[in-house]
């Protein structure tokens, strides 16, 4: 096989094998007509030598090897006690079954074999691609890094987005242009991490939502991650990401291989917009659990910033109450519930109620909430322990720690080992007690703390931790089909798409700040859809960032997500939950829409708001949500352009109550704004509306609705 081509519905991906070496990709883009001629198509691009250069000269490809004179970062970094640390792959074997291809690649010299895996999404046009590395010699090999794969960059991008975070601040978005040398980040923390989280985009100049070829990739790892983007001297440009590996991680004993994670990646050339789309489709129909696709997503209730560790029966009875009579679908009970857990000082390990608070177990509780009809949701931290704990006393060997070294605790807890069947066991042993015995539809699984000296009898544990965690929750899921999981790590520290083949929502952060939320969710709504992102009403004053806010801009903010209330409903005035019944209302009536309709964000960076919306399959009605995030720079009015819809229909522009006073006394005279008034798409998207938001922080949604067909 000296070519492999490879089409999607819209996208096609050719690969040249003629090297024998490790494949390149010759193109990626725009579905190609079926009779164009890779070979051509492969010179037309091909490399001149150059004086200073190799005498042949080097192809970028799909895993870049030192050894055969590549002079950027190699996808391969290992030895064998010093030797078979430069290899040269040839190919061995190639199959291919449909949109899958497998090339199987050896170095007989290094005793290396090494398999590459592409998928590419028929609908999507995603590529999922992974690499395996396998010893076949007797002796050990040293593995110290294998990338998923290098991803290989047309010159013509010019700019790169990446993302930086923290606690508070996940999904940061930074732009800068794609220049040489390298852009870098590494993630030692042991969970996917709030700082780098593992995607990037590259594109071409000046691309925005919707204008632009982009390429994205994201590393599905919910572990340790290296990830980089590398303009190499000679001008070629690579995307690699992959696991980062501590010194002695992995061993490779004979016959013994490595499986990198998968590495998704996507093009575009409808900026920004069009990317999440494929990203959002391939997402809903091949990671996340079935159930979201088939259920709509409940609006949730959480205990935490409502009762924090104060739990009281009569008073989580009441909250139960109000919720329900509010419109709220699930009643989740956070951190507090468990033997002796009145802060976090202590009992993490102990995974049965305490008595104190729940006498009876938590099936009075669970009772009465399922009296109410709510679905009822249960926090767990399960790969935690505190010292202070039962479980510590009684197994203070099942952490992950280096002997001898002090191992550091963060918010008072240590890491169990997974990796210990003990360990394992246990873990799986409590959770399926609780799961079995209690009527519970849901868990929030969090993990409140980053690995620091996670050995595992000495040996960096990172890898395997990781790999455990899956395990279990797929274990847990095996005997529990019907449970639905939330990812959380303090917040949006563990969200990839590898944790969410096997969980059914992330929590985005734990800010509640709808400023910051919205910034945050603009970073994620990337890679991530609406219906999987959970966003909840916190109190008037954010207890993250002290900041003050209306309850219209709250709702506002998490209308289009995982909906929810996370506040102390029993303080809420007649008026306020009069307004927050309207909200949960409107939120019901229009989540089909958002949560399976396309997801756009609009070009609004320069204009001191933010706007984002969903727009039906068919584009015959869409909701947007614009948001004034600073004071408004002057005060004319400021004109949207609103972008996805169909340019023939004619639609109806309507704002949706309720608003905010500011903006309701802006709007006196202009009732047509809640009558509604008809425009094409055409007109929409190139000339836009005028809107005029006086007050920072504050939001309108405005709903479409196609009006006549004909046009
Ligand atoms: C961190 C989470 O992000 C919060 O939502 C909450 O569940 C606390 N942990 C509980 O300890």
């Amino acid at each position: 096989m000296s070519y492999i081509r490879i089409d999607s519905d819209h996208t096609s991906y050719i690969l040249d094998l003629t090297s024998f070496g490790i494949p390149k990709m010759i193109y990626w883009g725009p579905l190609l007509d079926k009779n164009t001629d890779p070979k051509q198509l492969g010179m037309a691009i091909s490399k001149p030598v150059y004086q200073a250069g190799l005498d042949t000269p080097y192809h970028l490809n799909l895993f870049p090897e030192h050894g055969t004179g590549f002079r950027g970062k190699p996808a391969h970094l290992g030895h064998r006690n010093g030797i078979d640390w430069a290899t040269q792959f040839k190919i061995k074997q190639t199959n291919q079954n449909g949109q899958h291809i497998q090339i199987i690649l050896v170095d007989d010299i290094a005793n290396l074999e090494l398999i590459l895996e592409i998928i590419m999404d028929q609908a999507s046009g995603v590529l999922a691609r992974r690499s395996c590395l396998k010893n076949t010699f007797k002796t050990p090999y040293q593995l110290h890094y294998c990338a998923s794969g290098a991803i290989e960059i047309p010159g013509f991008c010019e700019e790169l987005l990446t993302f930086h975070g923290c606690w508070t601040g996940e999904f940061m978005i930074q732009r800068e242009s794609f220049s040489k040398g390298i852009k870098l980040f590494e993630n030692q923390t042991g969970r996917t991490s709030h700082e780098t989280f593992p995607g990037m985009i590259v594109g071409s100049k000046g691309f925005n939502e919707t204008f632009g070829t982009v390429f994205g990739c994201h590393l599905g790892w919910s572990g340790n991650h290296r990830v980089f983007a590398e303009v190499i001297p000679d001008g070629s440009r690579q995307i690699q990401m992959g696991e980062y590996l501590f010194p002695g991680e992995i061993i490779l004993e004979k016959n013994e291989s490595y499986k990198s994670p998968w590495i998704y990646s996507v093009c575009s050339n409808q900026g920004l917009n069009g990317l999440s789309g494929k990203l959002h489709s391939f997402l809903r129909n091949n990671i996340i659990p079935d159930s979201v696709r088939i259920k709509p997503r409940p609006v949730q209730f959480n205990s935490w910033e409502a009762v924090y560790f104060d739990h009281d029966m009569e008073k989580l009875k009441s909250l139960a109450l109000k919720a329900a009579g509010l419109g709220i679908e699930r009643f989740v009970l956070d951190d507090g519930w468990f033997h002796r857990r009145d802060d976090d000082t202590k009992a993490l390990g102990d995974w049965w109620p305490d008595k104190k608070k729940y006498p009876n177990g938590l099936s009075p509780l669970i009772d009465y909430v399922k009296s109410l009809d709510l679905d009822f949701g249960l926090w767990v931290e399960p790969e935690m322990v505190n010292p202070d704990s039962e479980l510590f006393k009684n197994h203070p060997d099942w952490v992950l720690n280096i002997e001898g070294h002090a191992n550091k605790t963060a918010r008072n807890q240590l890491v169990l080992n997974l990796r210990k069947d003990a360990v394992f066991d246990y873990l799986y042993e409590k959770l399926d007690y609780l799961l079995s015995n209690n009527s519970i539809d849901y868990l929030k699984w969090d993990m409140n703390r980053v690995l620091t000296t996670a050995g595992n009898d000495g040996i960096p544990g990172f890898h395997d931790q990781t790999n455990a965690v899956y395990r279990l929750i797929k274990k847990i899921r095996r005997k529990h089909p019907y449970i639905e999981i939330e990812t959380c790590a303090s917040g949006g520290g563990r969200v990839d798409y590898e944790i969410l083949k096997h969980t059914h929502r992330f929590w985005a952060s734990d800010s509640n700040d709808p400023l910051q939320r919205q910034r945050i969710q603009k970073g994620s709504s990337i890679f991530f859809p609406p219906e999987i992102t959970g966003s909840h009403i916190g109190p008037a004053e954010c207890h993250t960032s002290g900041r003050v806010t209306s309850l219209s801009f709250r709702a506002i903010t998490s209308l289009f997500y995982h909906f929810g209330c996370e506040m102390n409903l029993l303080e809420l005035t007649p008026d306020e939950e009069d307004l927050l019944k309207q909200y949960i209302d409107i939120h019901k009536k229009y989540r089909k829409l958002s949560h399976h309709g396309t997801y756009v964000r609009l070009n609004l960076d320069k204009t001191h708001r933010n706007g984002y919306g969903s727009i039906s399959k068919d584009l015959s009605a869409a909701l947007f949500c614009i948001v004034q995030m600073e004071t408004p720079g002057h005060n004319d009015n400021q004109v949207i352009r609103f972008c996805g819809l169909s340019t023939s229909k004619m639609y109806r522009i309507r704002l949706l109550k309720p608003v905010d006073k500011s903006i309701e006394d802006r709007l006196k005279n202009t009732e047509f704004w809640f009558k509604g008034y008809n425009l094409t798409g055409q007109v929409l998207m190139e000339s836009g509306i005028s809107i005029f938001m006086p007050w920072p922080q504050t939001g309108i949604l405005i709903e479409l609705t196609q009006i006549d067909e004909s046009r």
